[in-house]
């Protein structure tokens, strides 16, 4: 196996591209090395997203441009194994074997640990594809090699899963019942990254904050818990967590936001509507006054913390006085970043079936007047920005020779001009442009 490569093209979250990292880790235990690109990889594996319909259909479309190039391969002898791994399998596994029954194997995303068992299976009976989505995620988590340094800012999943049941949402059905990982082996594996250079950790999982992991003592620890255990570690200077549920914002959680200096002033807190009757309809544990005043409580805790958020526009039953509650919460809270859908219609979930589904055109123009004024918050934050001198975290090269990008307390991408040994440090940068995307700046 020594000289087979691999390629893994994520799609969707977070916690995508932390399983992806993971899957890497899996296969370079195996002897595989990462391909610069798909056309060299005898490997290639789709890490997928079933979140929206956009999502699933862009991962058939794609796999069939890899079975050209499966077939081009093919023609120079050379042999492919195709992978798809993530939640289209976990909801869609019967529309992968007729859409697509080239792919070799197809694994949920509780149940990737178990690749080697399936790449040997493949090599031994060639010819037949492989469907494996049951397994519990406690299992997936002690089965994984080690999860490797991703530079300075590490993904660190503790969460998976969720009992939350929005009603629009496939996560409770694609990564199943939610599963805190034990105090300890967080703590060990935080240790772990920090010591290989990350300086930064990010905290991952569906619903966050509803972390309720057991310690030595198989007592139940929430994440407030957990946050104060991490800020200990030396080495360790910065801390976020994503994603986290409104209903479960606590009061031991929001005081972490004022003790907890390396918690980044930065929170990303998804109000999806700021309707009270289309929070209800989504299942929502909020109204958008509890909403409201949790943003309240955490901005007297730290009066720095700055927001983002998801939204979904167009849910059914959605008119415009509901629209324009979205539209009225965004103005109260000021949210410098936010992610914005229209609604999509998932197979299986309630609000799939619901009356009243909005028409496409006015989906549209409501995600057009939502992201227009989400999108000037955003610039005028980041036009507040400069002058201002921050600690910015670089983690790659940038385009043009000689500048890095790195991400500022706010997540803002920055780019600066500065050499190689700045990768993967903290420097203080004074901002000197902004756009709605990025800042440029100069260190100081
Ligand atoms: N349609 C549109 N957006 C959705 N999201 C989740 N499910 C759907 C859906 N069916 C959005 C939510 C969630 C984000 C990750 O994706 O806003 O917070
Ligand atoms: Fe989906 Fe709701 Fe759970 Fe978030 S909280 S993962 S939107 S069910």
């Amino acid at each position: 196996m020594s000289n087979k490569k691999y390629y893994i093209k994520t799609f969707g979250c977070q916690m995508n591209v932390y399983d992806s990292n993971r899957i890497a880790g899996i296969l370079q235990n195996l002897g595989y090395t990462e391909a610069s690109n798909a056309k060299s990889a005898d490997l290639i594996i789709f890490n997928t997203c079933h979140i929206r319909e956009k999502a699933a259909e862009k991962v058939f479309s794609d796999l069939g441009r890899i079975y050209l190039l499966k077939q081009e391969r093919a023609e120079q002898g050379l042999d492919t194994i195709i992978g798809v791994v993530g939640c289209v399998v976990q909801a869609e596994d019967e529309q992968i074997a007729k859409r697509a029954p080239f792919v070799d194997f197809a694994t949920g995303p509780l149940t990737y640990h178990r690749l080697p068992e399936i790449l040997a299976k493949i090599a031994r009976k060639k010819g037949q594809s492989i469907i494996d989505t049951e397994f519990p995620a406690e299992a997936k988590f002690d089965f994984l090699p080690e999860n490797k340094s991703q530079g300075g800012c590490s993904f660190l999943a503790i969460q998976e899963g969720c009992d939350n049941f929005c009603t629009y949402c496939v996560v409770p059905y694609t990564r199943g019942v939610e599963y805190s990982r034990p105090v300890d082996e967080v703590i060990k594996e935080a240790r772990r990254l920090v010591k290989s250079g990350s300086c930064e950790l990010n905290l991952l999982g569906q619903n966050v904050n509803s972390y309720h992991g057991e310690d030595g003592n198989g007592k139940e620890r929430n994440l407030a818990y957990l946050l104060r255990q991490l800020a200990e570690i030396d080495g360790l200077e910065r801390i976020r967590y994503t994603t986290s549920y409104p209903a479960d914002v606590d009061d031991d959680l929001i005081s972490c936001h004022h003790d907890i200096k390396k918690l980044m002033p930065y929170l990303h807190l998804p109000v999806q509507s700021g309707s009270d009757k289309i929070l209800k309809a989504m299942n929502r544990r909020h109204t958008s006054g509890d909403y409201l005043k949790i943003i309240e409580k955490l901005k007297k805790a730290n009066p720095d913390l700055r927001m983002s958020s998801d939204f979904i526009v167009g849910f059914p039953g959605e008119e415009d006085k509901d629209f324009q509650a979205t539209l009225n919460i965004v103005k109260e809270v000021g949210y410098i970043q936010a992610f914005s859908f229209k609604y999509s219609r998932r197979a299986g979930t309630p609000a799939a079936l619901m009356p009243n589904q909005v028409e496409e055109k006015i989906k549209k123009e409501r995600l057009n007047i939502l992201q227009d004024m989400l999108f000037s918050y955003q610039l005028n934050f980041n036009k507040e920005c400069v002058g201002k001198i921050m600690p910015v975290l670089f983690e790659s090269k940038g385009r043009h020779k000689g500048q890095l990008i790195g991400r500022t307390p706010y997540m803002q991408n920055l780019h600066a001009e500065l050499s190689n040994d700045c990768l993967n440090k903290i420097i203080n940068v004074q901002v000197t442009e902004a756009t709605t995307n990025s800042l440029s700046g100069k260190a100081v």
